[in-house]
């Protein structure tokens, strides 16, 4: 337990050295020559319409698939993930100050996450985000309705902590891999470097607390909270959300794409999972927190191994 108090009272003192020296990046001078994402991250490569695609489609494709991902990740810091840490601090932050303050931390980091990835894709792309903050996902039930309902309820904090930490993970796995690649466009890089540097204390953070949750929740639970989750999560790997949009975008910015477009989108539904998002989370390297706890708990595991 003690181990537990030093690992918090690091990440702690961590947060709040990193906080009192962030900065709002400028993102200026964005390169519109230069893609955003590694090609096999995006959908619409793993399919045989990529080919018909000129080079031009296929960086501008890239560059708004890059800003989708942004999206994803700006709808969990401002929904799922906000939710329950708020919650989790009142609950467990009480008489635990180094535990409060890393989740007051955590809630301020997401919040300026949120205003980071907002800003650099009003940069690139205003006239998609001029209203708000969403180009191609929308405001779904489960966003609007399930998931604050569930977090009212401490019964169900250890699901939504699952999916917290397994989304955070996953964009830590995200930031290293572009970090690897050459080529990619700076400001896109700059920008999810600054978020590694969070997200690798908040994937520990989220170990400590759903190792505690974990050790609390019965067995009855567990295997209903383990089914519900491979249902969620096939849901977050169907390409049949977002992804889709990024590629009607693409042909209302380009006509000549337009008679092209219904195809593209046969083809994108023919895809059984996200081939971006399955080739990190599957991956335990990519991911050792995530399979580490699958390891313990494999009612939770949402693939086949
Ligand atoms: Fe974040
Ligand atoms: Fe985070």
């Amino acid at each position: 337990m003690s181990g537990v108090r030093e690992r918090l009272a690091l990440l702690e003192a961590r947060s709040r050295e990193e906080r009192s020296t962030w900065r709002m990046p400028a993102f200026a001078g964005i390169d519109p020559g230069l893609p955003f994402v590694p090609e096999p991250f995006t959908q619409l490569y793993h399919l045989p319409v990529y080919e018909t695609l000129s080079p031009h489609q296929r960086l501008r494709y890239n560059q708004l698939f890059g800003l989708r991902t942004n999206e994803m990740f700006m709808v969990f810091e401002k929904g799922v993930t906000a939710q329950l840490i708020g919650h989790l601090k009142s609950a467990l932050g009480d008489g635990d100050r180094v535990l409060a303050d890393c989740l007051e931390g955590m809630l301020v980091e997401e919040a300026r996450h949120h205003r980071m990835f907002l800003q650099f894709n009003r940069r690139f792309l205003p006239e998609g985000y001029n209203r708000g903050g969403r180009c191609f996902s929308r405001d779904s039930v489960l966003e609007r309705g399930l998931l604050p309902l569930l977090g009212r309820y401490s019964g169900f904090w250890p699901l939504l902590l699952w999916a917290v930490l397994v989304l955070e993970e996953f964009s830590t796995a995200f930031s290293r891999w572009l970090l690897k690649c050459p080529g990619l466009e700076p400001a896109y890089l700059g920008l999810h470097r600054q978020h590694l540097k969070d997200e690798m204390r908040h994937v520990q953070l989220d170990e400590i607390l759903l190792n505690r949750l974990m050790d609390a929740t019965g067995s009855l639970a567990r295997i209903r909270d383990g089914r519900l989750f491979q249902v969620f999560f096939r849901r977050v790997l169907s390409p049949r959300h977002s992804g889709p949009n990024v590629v009607r975008y693409l042909a209302r910015e380009d006509p000549s794409l337009e008679s092209r477009c219904p195809e593209m989108l046969r083809q994108l539904r023919r895809l059984p999972r996200d081939p971006g998002l399955t080739r990190l989370l599957e991956d335990p390297e990519a991911m050792p927190v995530t399979h580490a706890m699958l390891g313990r708990y494999p009612g939770f595991r949402w693939f086949e191994s």
